[in-house]
């Protein structure tokens, strides 16, 4: 058996594996351009509410088959301002996912509501209607569903059950650009939906962006106006700003960006898919670890994949194994527990109104899924030489731990 690197054995990668390279010279040259005329035509070139953006928002809302979007500056506020168009009323309860990104649930505070998390679908990251069934109360009014390592949620049963329990539904689709379910576009499924365009994301405005979308022409009024402090976007004969809210807006140049990169976006989608059905089918040769596949009916977009290991087989912790497949040069980390109703925030004393801070809530599912779970990094950029690294650490690491 060959020594495991964490035992003084030679790894299996030394070198670095490539950086993305997300970002070249067509969004250079995007952005030069209206540089360009900004020093002809004048600085509103690089202002907001523009034609770059709109032209953006037509070109992403046409990605998705159809419908509204507009631009905003974060995911995190394309969260926020697609609760504020729900228009929840303040004290009201909106299901949050278990495990996101604490952008997906601290919104809920922020529109005077309580999060209430609800507990993962046995074995997934993503919340399913049997778990969020058991968290609905009078109070509730949302759900916010999202869409984790670009795997979609089953969202039949969650549209379902809102549609029963008169509650609406937004799709978080930040790390899902382009997935499908059953054939549809992830945020094209509830009643608005929210993407993060941070430089990490499928696709980017920049290093920070995000768009709020919904096939419901009322509700993106409602959108435009909450995303850029209540002016009275779609009302006719209103004057002054008629809702209170923030500025989220998206500008110019991070619109720019975006429209290359959407163009970009079919092939990184088709990219991260074929090597991560690369490294799904590699890993079944082993016997006691597999990547986490898209269902039957699903598209993923694979954000990051998920490597599930049959602990009881395995002579081995996960943390022990994460540290063993670093040692081999594979950038691995242990689990993918970010749950934001369990951080520090939740019992700031001015997180939420008197009263109406949130209970402990225990999510037995989020914990038993992330203890078999090692999350392994890809994107687009990656060769066939970076998959068969993977592939060979694990190999390695499966004969030195197998039971
Ligand atoms: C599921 C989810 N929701 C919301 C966000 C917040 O997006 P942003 O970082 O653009 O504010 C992220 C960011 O990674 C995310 O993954």
């Amino acid at each position: 058996m060959t020594k495991l690197a964490m035992d003084g054995g030679s790894p299996v990668r030394t070198d670095p594996f490539p950086p993305r390279k997300l970002f070249g010279r067509e969004e250079r040259e995007a952005v030069t351009a209206l540089f360009d005329r900004a020093e002809t035509e004048g600085h509103t070139v690089l202002g907001y509410n523009g034609p770059e953006e709109e032209a953006y928002c037509r070109e992403f809302a046409e990605f998705l088959g159809g419908g509204f979007a507009d631009g905003v500056n974060s995911g995190t506020n394309a969260v926020y301002v697609a609760l504020r168009a729900m228009e929840v009323e303040p004290l009201s309860e909106v299901i949050v996912p278990a495990i996101t990104d604490p952008g997906g649930a601290m919104p809920v505070a922020l529109c005077n509501c309580l999060p209430v998390p609800s507990d993962g679908a046995p074995g997934s990251y993503n919340i399913g209607a049997e778990q969020i069934a058991q968290r609905i109360t009078d109070k509730t009014r949302a759900i916010l569903v999202a869409h984790i390592a670009g795997i979609p949620a089953d969202m039949d049963p969650i549209l379902e059950l809102a549609k029963k329990k008169n509650l609406l539904v937004i799709e978080d689709c930040a790390q899902a650009h382009g997935a499908k379910y059953k054939g549809k576009f992830v945020g094209t499924l509830g009643d608005a939906a929210a993407f993060s365009t941070m430089f990490g994301k499928h696709h980017a405005t920049g290093g920070q962006g995000g768009v709020v979308f919904t096939k419901n022409e009322r509700m993106y009024w409602r959108i435009r106006r909450y995303a850029d402090r209540g002016k009275p976007f779609g009302l006719e004969n209103a004057g002054g700003n008629v809702v209170p809210s923030l500025n989220c807006n998206m500008d110019e140049l991070h619109a720019a960006i975006g429209r290359v990169q959407l163009r970009k976006l079919p092939g990184i989608i088709q990219r991260r898919r074929r090597l991560a059905k690369q490294l799904i089918d590699g890993c079944k040769m082993l016997q006691t670890m597999r990547i986490l596949e898209e269902p039957a009916d699903m598209e993923a977009v694979y954000w990051f994949l998920l490597l599930q290991l049959d602990r009881p087989r395995l002579n081995v912790d996960v943390e022990t194994l994460t540290r063993a497949l670093q040692a081999e040069g594979i950038a691995a980390t242990a689990g993918y527990f970010h749950v934001p109703m369990w951080a520090p925030w939740v019992k700031h004393p001015h997180a939420f109104a008197p009263g109406l801070h949130p209970r402990e809530w225990t999510l037995p599912n989020i914990r038993a899924t992330d203890a078999d779970f090692i999350k392994l990094p890809l994107h687009e950029d990656f060769t066939r030489r970076e998959v068969d690294d993977i592939l060979t650490a694990l190999k390695k690491l499966e004969s030195a731990y197998r039971k």
